[in-house]
């Protein structure tokens, strides 16, 4: 297919905000790569009515060139690569990757068990193919400096409502370290692995050369995996607290499910660690084990992941900065795609964290109100506050549930471990809506 760029289709979606779209007038919000059609957006009989909403997604990539997208994509394994292999290998990507870059900051060796170390070890070093891809494909410039101190510790900021410039040690006593131990270091490796898996199944469609299209497919595919693998590692140990905080695994990632999507537009994509939302692929709903069942694969109804733009990216990497300056990047990304400035030249196409209250989107609790309670082996076992944190379930319908499947599992029994008698939860005392 021919990749076009038409800017001109895109004012139409400018005004929409996050309402349901009628059938044929375009793209959900803000550069997502799928078409709000009800008979879509993978019905061959509507293609020629998607063609000009798969043109005005096009848009995404604006006057971008595949050498553009190459580059962002070096910043992109860059930051993910570099993370991986020092906090398992102890060693940063070597000159031939980083190209020059300079070395990052707060990073560095884990301190794992040798179960997640095993396993993310092997991420980390296909983490350091992925950034030799990006210099076979032609990505010349230079690894961006990146701050994972200031990225992360922005993020938990904002998923524990605090102003910018805050860090969780207002609350808990000490900041995020992401290298503190396994749980902190797999919700980082994951929270930056899933911007790659989306993020590059994105680029394939934006991307022009099919040879390199293909490449980063491979990408998407591998980031998956390796996503896969580190949720499974999370669902392990989703009862375990996250140091410093007072809340499990399962409530931490929930919160940065939350904060990615917010980060990345108005229409539902991201997904936690436990499911029990039927627009997705969820196994059920209204079921007494809601928010047992594992979630290792988000996916669609369809079993499809999904995808984001770079802009996508950068707004969620940068703490919504317009600049791109932020978060993250201290000095931004390198190369032409550098700011979440989406669709057109003028619209920022991006929300600000928290949304606006006409915003279908879920929100992120607020911090305050930590129950004491204990986790107990008789439960609870959805963890307090979880199901607000997940997504929210009065959105648009991609496809309308998991019933059109045909099939419902009604024996399958989720797989619990015997919780922990002194963990602390939180219970969220209310929603930030704008
Ligand atoms: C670009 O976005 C702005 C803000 O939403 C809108 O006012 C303008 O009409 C858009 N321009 C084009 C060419 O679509
Ligand atoms: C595909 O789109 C056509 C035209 O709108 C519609 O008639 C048909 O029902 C759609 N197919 C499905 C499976 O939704
Ligand atoms: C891309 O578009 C922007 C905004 O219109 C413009 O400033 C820039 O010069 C364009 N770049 C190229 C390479 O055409
Ligand atoms: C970098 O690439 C050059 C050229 O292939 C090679 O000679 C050199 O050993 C490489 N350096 C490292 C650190 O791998
Ligand atoms: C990195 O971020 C930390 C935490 O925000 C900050 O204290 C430090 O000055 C930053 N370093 C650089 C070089 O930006
Ligand atoms: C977290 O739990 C510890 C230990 O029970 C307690 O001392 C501390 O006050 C709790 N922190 C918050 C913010 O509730
Ligand atoms: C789940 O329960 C709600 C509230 O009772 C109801 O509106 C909804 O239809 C139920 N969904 C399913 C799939 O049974």
């Amino acid at each position: 297919m021919t990749k076009l760029i038409v800017v001109a289709a895109l004012a139409v979606l400018a005004t929409a905000a996050a309402a349901p779209f009628n059938t044929g007038t375009g793209l959900l919000p803000t550069g997502s790569l799928l078409t709000s059609d009800a008979g879509g957006p993978y019905n061959l009989t509507l293609l020629p009515v998607q063609q000009g909403e798969v043109k005005s997604a096009m848009a995404a990539r604006m006057n971008y060139t595949d050498a553009d997208i190459v580059n962002f994509l070096t910043n992109v394994e860059c930051t993910e690569g570099r993370f991986d292999s020092m906090g398992t290998l102890g060693v940063d990507f070597n000159d031939n990757l980083t190209l020059g870059g300079p070395p990052s900051i707060g990073y560095g060796k884990a301190n794992l068990s040798p179960e997640v170390l095993s396993a993310l070890t092997e991420v980390a070093v296909s983490e350091q193919g992925h950034g030799l891809f990006t210099r076979h494909a032609g990505g010349a410039l230079p690894c961006p400096l990146v701050n994972y101190t200031a990225g992360f510790n922005d993020v938990y900021a904002n998923i524990y409502g605090l102003a910018p410039g805050q860090d969780i040690s207002v609350l808990f006593g000490a900041p995020f370290d992401p290298l503190y131990n396994d749980e902190t270091f797999l919700l980082s490796v994951v929270f930056l692995e899933e911007l790659g898996a989306t993020g590059n199944k994105g680029l394939v469609s934006l991307l022009s050369n099919p040879v390199i299209s293909d490449g980063v497919n491979g990408l998407a595919t591998s980031a998956t995996a390796f996503a896969a693998i580190e949720r499974f590692l999370l669902f392990q140990r989703r009862e375990n607290p996250v140091y410093p905080t007072n809340e499990t695994v399962a409530q931490v990632f929930a919160r940065l499910s939350a904060y990615r999507d917010a980060m990345d537009g108005p229409q539902f994509d991201d997904q936690g660690l436990l499911n029990y939302d039927p627009r997705f692929v969820a196994i059920t709903v209204n079921d007494t084990n809601a928010g047992q069942y594992i979630n290792n694969f988000p996916t669609d109804v369809q079993g499809l992941t999904f995808s984001r733009t770079p802009q996508m990216i950068i707004n969620i990497l940068t703490i919504g900065s317009p600049t791109g300056i932020g978060g993250f990047y201290p000095q931004g990304l390198n190369g032409n795609i550098k700011t979440p400035t989406g669709y057109n030249v003028t619209a920022s196409g991006l929300q600000p964290f928290a949304g606006a209250a006409q915003d279908v989107e879920e929100t992120v609790a607020q911090a305050g109100n930590v129950n004491q309670a204990p986790i107990t082996a008789a439960g609870p076992y959805v963890v307090p506050g979880e199901l607000d944190l997940t997504q929210a379930e009065n959105g648009p319908l991609q496809t309308p549930s998991y019933t059109s499947r045909g099939y419902y599992p009604l024996a399958y029994q989720p797989f619990r471990v015997a919780s922990q008698p002194q963990v602390m939860v939180g219970t969220p005392s209310g929603t930030t809506s704008g």
